[in-house]
């Protein structure tokens, strides 16, 4: 089988290539390195299952051609990360709106499958406790760049669906909770590899706000094995499905954690919400996957524990 694979050089797509190269599948990269980079791909370059082109899912002509040439598409690519989104939001806006709407079309021209990477974002700031796939989205002013993720993602979704339900392109969406690992990078405001990165230089550790705020991880390993699961199902076609670690943590306990596991010194400074974002940025006090859906349909459980993943980032970092 031949995949493409939109922003196959980023954190999550490229642990997907590796996986489907791993398998004897062949993979077509499509990535225009805004947040993934080289190194992420750089032992798949030269192996005839894989190819790289760089260039943007904005480019229609250019998606087109590629979403012709394979058997089913991937869409990772996106404008991620919270500074990303609040730094550039018109960007990340038309990045995920206009990229998914093209990563559609060409799938609709050319009859591929096609799976869209949502996000657990889209429930905005519902703090009802674990979330599964029916759960409500609540959000605030759309005019707030905090939510413009969460607004697109949430459209790119329904964009994919009714592709599935009125046009019946084979359509599938995973929702990532926050899915971390090797690769990761931290600095457009990904907890996990900013608090390794920090104390394996014995450099102060920024919890933003009061670190009460609680979140779980899902190692990428799990999530990679989950997206190959559910791509490889015919029970998957038009549903949603959550992909995370339902262990919950306080960011204050997981640098504690951080700390104990690098044998670093370093110290937590408590930062204002205000310094580290913009005046009246919202963040969520709690984010929990329910995944009874996944586990039911498919089988899948998160097998990797948070200590696991710290210990990963730490090796890779090093
Ligand atoms: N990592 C997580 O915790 C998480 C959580 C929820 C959802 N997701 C979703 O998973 C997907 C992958 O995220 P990730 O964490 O690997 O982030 P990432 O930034 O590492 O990957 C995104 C990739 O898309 C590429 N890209 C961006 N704009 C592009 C464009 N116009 N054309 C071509 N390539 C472009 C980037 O260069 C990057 O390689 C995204 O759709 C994201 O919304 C990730």
């Amino acid at each position: 089988m031949k995949y493409l694979i939109t922003g196959g050089a980023g954190f999550i797509g490229s642990h997907i290539a590796d996986a489907l190269i791993a398998r004897g599948d062949y993979v077509v990269v499509l990535d225009n390195f805004s947040t993934g980079n080289s190194h992420n791909i750089e032992q798949l370059v030269g192996n005839p299952q894989f190819e790289f082109v760089q260039g943007s899912i904005l480019d229609l002509p250019l998606l087109k051609q590629l979403t012709e040439s394979v058997d089913h598409v991937l869409h990772f690519a996106a404008a991620v990360g919270v500074f990303t989104i609040v730094d550039k939001p018109l960007e990340s806006l038309i990045t995920n709106l206009r990229g998914t709407e093209n990563v559609l079309e060409a799938a609709h021209q050319y009859g591929k499958p096609v799976l869209i990477a949502s996000t657990s974002e889209i429930y905005g700031k519902n703090g009802s406790g674990a979330l599964n796939e029916e759960s409500d989205r609540v959000l605030g002013s759309p005019l707030k760049s905090r939510w413009s993720y969460s607004e697109a993602k949430a459209i790119d979704e329904s964009m994919a669906y009714f592709y599935f339900a009125e046009k019946k392109l084979a359509v599938r969406i995973v929702r990532f909770f926050n899915t971390v690992g090797p690769r990761q990078v931290g600095h457009y405001g990904m907890v996990v590899p900013r608090f390794v990165s920090a104390a394996l230089k014995n450099e102060p550790i920024t919890v933003y706000g009061t670190g009460s705020q609680s979140r779980c991880f899902c190692h990428v390993a799990d999530a990679v094995t989950a997206v190959l699961m559910v791509i490889d199902s015919d029970l998957t076609l038009g549903e949603v499905f959550n992909i995370g670690n339902d262990e919950e943590i306080t960011i204050e306990a997981l640098a504690h954690e951080v700390i104990d596991l690098t044998r670093s010194s370093s110290q937590i400074e408590k930062v204002l919400y205000e310094k580290a974002y913009a005046v009246g940025f919202e963040d969520l006090q709690r984010r929990i996957p329910d995944i009874s859906k996944i586990k039911k349909v498919l089988g899948w459980t998160p097998k990797r524990s948070l200590d696991v993943i710290i210990k990963d980032i730490a090796d890779h970092l090093k």
